[in-house]
C-alpha cells in the first residue's frame, strides 16, 4: 500500500530516468488508466508528452470537450483532437454484425492512432495505461502478451512498425491504487471513479447497424441516466450512480406507436441497463428505485424527440452479457 506523494515523487524520477529527453505519445481515451498515466507522465516530463486523443464518433455526450478541458485547458497537457467520425461512420455503414463492427472500430482506431503518430516524428515512447491486473491476465497469454497492446485499450494490435518502446507507469497498480493515484494528481473525483466504457462505445449499443443519427439520439439519452443517477441518493446518502458498477442506455432500432399530445407518434425505444458486479464477469441487474427509473423514462421521452419508449433491463450475466453486443 503506498503513500501516494512517495509514490508519485518515485514514479517521476523513474520516468524521467527512462525517456531521458525523449518524446512520449500516449493514447488518451478518457478511461481512467490512460487519464490517470497521462496525469502523471505529465508530472514527470511536461511537454516532451503528447496525448492522442481519438474521437470515433461513438463517444458519451461532450466526452471530447470533458476531455480537452481536463487535460489541455486545466492540466496544460498537450493534446491532439482527432476527429474521425466521418472515417468511422463511413466503414461502419451497412456492417450489422457485433464481432465485424468491433473489428473495424479496432482496425480504424490504429489506423487514426499510426497516422497521427506518425506525425509525431520526434516520439521514442508509446505510453499505456496498463494496470497490474492487465499484466496478470495477459500473462497468460503467450510470452510476450503483457508487452503488446492491450486490446481493450482500443489500441490493439498497433503495430510494430512504429517502433516505439513501451512506457507504462501503471504496470504494478490495482486499479483502486490508480484511482488514488489519479485524486493526488489532481483529476476530479466523478472522473477518477467513473464507470469503465467500453472501447468500441456506442458501437455495441447501437444494435445493428451504427448511424450517426442513433448515436445522437443515444447519447443525449443515456446523459440523461447517467445525469438522474448521480443526483439521487439512497437512504444512506450515496449516489445510485456510485451504488452501480456500470449504467448506460442502449438504443434498439425498432419503432413502437406512441402518443404525444394529441397525436400518434412511431419512433424508437432505448433500453436502460445498471448492474452491479464486482468484476464484471457476473453481474446482477440493479434494483434502481421505480420513481428514479420512472423521472429518467419521462425525461428521455420528453427530451429526446425521436424516442417515444423506455424499457428496462432486467438481465442477470449470465446469461446475458453486460453490453447487448
Ligand atoms: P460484457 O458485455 O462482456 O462486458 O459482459 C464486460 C465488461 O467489458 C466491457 N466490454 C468491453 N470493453 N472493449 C472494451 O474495451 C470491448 O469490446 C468490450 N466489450 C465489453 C463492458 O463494458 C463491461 O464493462
Amino acid at each position: 500500500d503506498w503513500n501516494m506523494p512517495d509514490y508519485i515523487a518515485e514514479a517521476v524520477e523513474s520516468i524521467r530516468k527512462q525517456v531521458g529527453s525523449d518524446e512520449v505519445i500516449l493514447g488518451l481515451s478518457g478511461g481512467v488508466d490512460s487519464s490517470v498515466a497521462a496525469a502523471l507522465i505529465h508530472r514527470a516530463i511536461g511537454d516532451q508528452l503528447t496525448c492522442v486523443f481519438v474521437d470515433h464518433g461513438l463517444l458519451r455526450l461532450d466526452e471530447g470537450k470533458m476531455v480537452m478541458e481536463m487535460f489541455a485547458q486545466n492540466l496544460g497537457v498537450k493534446v491532439i483532437h482527432v476527429d474521425a467520425a466521418a472515417q468511422f461512420m463511413g466503414h461502419l455503414a451497412g456492417v450489422t454484425d457485433p464481432e465485424a463492427k468491433r473489428k473495424i472500430i479496432g482496425r480504424e482506431f490504429v489506423e487514426v492512432f499510426q497516422v497521427e503518430s506518425a506525425k509525431l516524428k520526434n516520439a521514442k515512447w508509446l505510453a499505456q495505461g496498463t494496470i497490474y491486473p492487465d499484466v496478470i491476465e495477459s500473462a497468460g497469454k503467450g510470452k510476450n502478451a503483457a508487452h503488446t497492446i492491450k486490446s481493450h485499450h482500443n489500441v490493439g494490435g498497433l503495430p510494430e512498425t512504429l517502433n516505439l518502446q513501451l512506457l507504462e507507469p501503471l504496470r504494478e497498480l490495482f486499479k483502486d491504487e490508480v484511482r488514488k493515484l489519479g485524486v493526488a494528481l489532481g483529476l476530479p473525483h466523478a472522473m477518477v471513479y467513473r464507470h469503465p466504457f467500453p472501447g468500441p462505445g456506442l458501437g455495441v449499443r447501437i444494435l445493428g447497424e451504427v448511424k450517426k443519427e442513433f448515436a445522437d439520439l443515444l447519447r443525449r439519452a443515456d446523459a440523461i441516466f447517467i445525469e438522474e443517477l448521480r443526483n439521487t441518493k439512497d437512504d444512506q446518502d450515496e449516489t445510485w450512480y456510485d451504488k452501480t458498477s456500470q449504467a448506460f442506455a442502449v438504443f434498439l432500432p425498432v419503432k413502437s406507436v406512441g402518443v404525444m399530445g394529441d397525436g400518434r407518434t412511431y419512433e424508437y425505444v432505448v433500453a436502460l441497463r445498471a448492474v452491479q458486479t464486482q468484476d464484471f464477469m457476473t453481474a446482477h441487474w440493479a434494483h434502481l428505485p421505480h420513481e428514479l427509473l420512472g423521472r429518467v423514462s419521462n425525461r428521455i421521452i420528453n427530451e429526446v424527440r425521436g424516442i417515444n419508449r423506455v424499457v428496462y433491463d432486467i438481465s442477470g450475466k449470465p446469461p446475458a452479457t453486460i453490453e447487448w453486443e
